[in-house]
């Protein structure tokens, strides 16, 4: 049983600590009725910490190819509310689901890390994530890609299409679990595998993954949004029926004595899993 303590008698040493801190001060001295001016270069203190982080940790990261900061751009200028506004069922897609600079970096780098061979992504939207772990395959290494929106399936075709590393991606459009289970009955395995598509689905991407032994010996899941905006550990009143569901994946994850896994505070949480047992 996973227990969340609050710890707040050390001294804060890293900018989300302090950060904690000082929102705290803030609101004691609102409590008291202290003055705004009393509390206003708190705010700014705090406005600051939050506000240059994101900033300072991109500038200072390796940059992106030419050919993700295209795919960025082609991304941010679709009017996606427009594009699936007349649809029956809205699977609803916005530019804010791309990862993005850091995350593609990060994920690059576990790529190199455990000098995967073999990536198998869930849910791909238009290309980032697949784009940046396939630059650092090698030559011969290869991504699988599954989409279950063939608009963005083809959308991120024609960026991979730009690429030299294009060529290493093959994209299945259908749903995530009909191409897992069908990669299960030919024994594939994948030496990284990167969770991102329909978060009520993450437990059964989970379980067909290590039941069907779809990792490879030594290689590591990565899932995205294991935060969830924060609602992973609000109240369950305050979460959304995505936060559910992920609150109850991290549960099932931090009890599953078959794994090791950390959470990384990395944009909206990714949770790094490996097979122990
Ligand atoms: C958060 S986006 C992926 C972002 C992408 N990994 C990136 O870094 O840019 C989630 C994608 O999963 C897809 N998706 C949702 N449910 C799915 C399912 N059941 N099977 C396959 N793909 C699915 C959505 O269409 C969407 O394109």
């Amino acid at each position: 049983m996973v227990q969340i303590v609050k710890n707040n008698t050390s001294r804060p040493v890293t900018p989300h600590g302090i950060l904690v801190e000082k929102l705290g001060q803030i609101t004691e001295k609102i409590a008291k009725g202290e003055s705004i001016q009393e509390i206003q270069t708190i705010v700014e203190d705090a406005y600051n910490l939050a506000a240059g982080l994101e900033p300072y940790i991109s500038a200072y990261t390796t940059s992106e190819s030419p050919e993700l900061a295209e795919l960025t751009r082609k991304t941010a200028s679709e009017d996606w509310s427009k594009r699936f506004e007349d649809r029956e069922t809205v699977r609803q897609l916005e530019q804010e689901m791309l990862s993005g600079h850091v995350e593609g970096q990060t994920l690059k780098m576990f790529v190199r890390m455990v000098k995967a061979k073999r990536v198998l992504e869930v849910g791909m939207f238009t290309g980032y994530s697949a784009l940046a772990m396939a630059e650092a395959l090698p030559d011969d290494g290869y991504l699988l890609a599954c989409e279950v929106d063939e608009y963005v399936a083809r959308f991120a075709q024609d960026c991979f299409a730009q690429s030299p590393h294009g060529c290493k991606i093959q994209v299945k459009v259908a749903p995530a679990l009909e191409t897992l289970q069908n990669l299960v009955d030919v024994g594939e395995s994948f030496d990284l595998i990167f969770i991102d598509a329909d978060k009520r689905e993450y437990i059964a991407y989970y379980q067909m993954i290590l039941d069907g032994n779809l990792l490879a010996p030594g290689g590591i899941i990565c899932v995205d949004n294991t935060l969830m905006q924060g609602q992973a550990y609000l109240e369950p009143e305050k979460r959304s029926a995505n936060g559910n569901a992920i609150a109850e994946f991290n549960r099932l994850v931090a009890n599953d004595a078959r794994v090791e896994q950390v959470i990384l505070p990395l944009r909206d949480g990714v949770t790094l899993i490996s097979r122990v047992i």
